[in-house]
């Protein structure tokens, strides 16, 4: 690129102290407009905050107020058709509807920007946007949890393999281990509350970043946008980011409960276990090989979560060494929190509808379950219960009774009454009624386990904590 290309004029925005304006490239990396365009709806209900704040206020006469908020309308319906002509010359969302509003109402156009700069302007929008977003995210996940409450309804008698480290452990109910992701969503709603409580404070009226000059009412800004108050420091209102942080924080662990979901389903439709059955909608064939059914949206949504830990990563890199108060690189939060939210929303609707599609196939799950000796905790506790052995010893013979199956070749619930009682002589016919998986998932009443009457008392429960709005 020549150093000696021909130069523009100075910014009329701002380039009022500029001889020539910035070179192609300065334009190129200087520009957000391709992208924070997202920010549109926000950047103009900020601006009719704060020009009605501004009127209310003297600072500015109700007919310019009228005429702003006239042209204003103007500009939301230009974006909203696709009308509206962005240019990258006016650098970002604000400058190009600002100009806009010159070229629609002239002279009172430049008064709006009275007591206002675009450091609060930006952080307002943003504040605006993510908000928004958190509440886009929270019916996401409730509407996940209400069909993950469905299945588990209907499968709370189902029974699968419980795994520890992938090796059978202990049999449960399909409902029980679907009840596991209800929980961890509603922790995800959670945070993701949290962060809305504290992003919840209004930058504008922070001017650059000193405050302002002018009688503004900032707490009227706030209560018009749906602030809960105004953010104390007028620096810190400029300069945070955290609001940004946290979003991409809580979409992070999120990320991380659908990417172990996504996992589980991609082993559970795999041909050594093939526990599900996926629907036509959310798997997809391959091209060479006519019999597969690929578990695609599983697939995908496990890998979003690795986009998803990289945004918050970038984002976190940008801020850790900025200076108080604004730094340019501060115009990097938006597109990392933007992938961010897209991914997660779309890893969200990609596993509602896969999940809500899914069936399981209830005698693999049932087989499987009967398979690793998985009821040998349940004849350890036996022996505890009923011979009054000490736990540690019951474990011990158990453990020689696994091994005489194992031997054999056969289940712990096919041995013979005499071959256990070789082992142990407390053994009794008795025994026998705790071996079965169903047995096994029946006892497990403790509060929080696995028997299908706790499953469904569960489920309800979790329909009061997670429903109720
Ligand atoms: N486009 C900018 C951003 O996103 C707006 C703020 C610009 N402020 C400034 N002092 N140049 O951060």
């Amino acid at each position: 690129m020549s150093t000696n290309e021909t130069r523009k004029p100075a910014n009329a925005q701002w380039g009022g102290r500029f001889a020539s304006g910035p070179s192609e490239v300065m334009e190129r990396i200087n520009a957000s407009i391709d992208f924070d365009q997202r920010l549109f709806a926000q950047d103009i209900a900020g601006s009719r905050a704060h020009a009605r704040m501004l009127v209310t206020r003297g600072i500015l006469s109700s007919e310019d107020g009228g005429a702003i908020n006239a042209g204003l309308d103007t500009i939301s319906r230009e974006i909203e058709s696709g009308e509206f002509t962005f240019s990258a010359a006016l650098e970002d969302i604000h400058m190009n509807i600002e100009v806009r509003l010159r070229e629609l109402i002239g002279d009172a156009a430049g008064r709006l920007h009275t007591a206002r700069s675009r450091n609060d302007q930006v952080a307002t929008d943003f504040r605006l946007w993510v908000r928004d977003e958190i509440d886009a995210v929270d019916m996401q996940l409730q509407a996940l949890q209400s069909v993950l409450l469905d299945k588990a309804e209907a499968h709370a008698g189902t029974i699968m393999p419980g795994f520890t480290h992938l090796q059978t452990a202990q049999p449960v109910t399909f409902g029980h281990h679907l009840l596991a992701y209800v929980e961890m969503f509603g922790r995800d709603r959670g945070r993701f509350a949290d962060a809305r409580a504290r992003l919840n404070e209004l930058p504008l009226g922070a001017g650059a970043l000193a405050g302002t000059s002018f009688p503004i009412d900032r707490h009227a800004v706030a209560e018009d946008l749906g602030f809960d108050r105004p953010v104390a420091n007028s620096l810190d209102a400029v300069s945070d980011r955290d609001f940004a942080l946290e979003f991409m924080s809580a979409a992070s662990i999120s990320m991380t409960h659908i990417s172990r979901f996504a996992e589980e389903i991609v082993i559970w439709c795999s041909d050594g276990f093939r526990f599900v059955a996926l629907s036509d909608a959310y798997t997809t064939g391959s091209s060479m090989m006519p019999q597969k059914r690929n578990p695609d949206a599983a697939e995908l949504s496990r890998a979003k979560a690795g986009r998803v830990f990289g945004d918050l990563l970038g984002l976190l890199t940008v801020m850790k060494g900025l200076p108080l108060a604004y730094s340019k690189d501060m115009q990097e939060d938006k597109e990392p929190v933007f992938d961010a939210a897209d991914s997660l929303a779309l890893a969200l609707a990609a596993t509602t509808g896969m999940i809500s599609d899914m069936e399981p196939v209830i005698e693999n799950m049932r087989n499987a379950a009967g398979k690793g000796y998985s009821t040998a905790t349940d004849l350890a506790d036996w022996l505890v219960r009923v011979a009054d052995v000490p736990f540690r010893d019951a474990h011990g013979i158990t453990g020689a009774v696994v091994k005489h199956a194992e031997d054999k070749g056969i289940d712990l619930i096919d041995l013979s009454l005499d071959e256990m009682q070789a082992i142990d002589e407390r053994i009794t016919d008795d025994v026998f009624s705790v071996l079965s998986v169903e047995a096994s998932v029946a006892s497990r009443t403790s509060f929080g386990g696995t028997a299908p009457d706790n499953v469904r008392a569960a489920a309800s429960d979790a329909r009061t904590r997670f429903m109720r709005d």
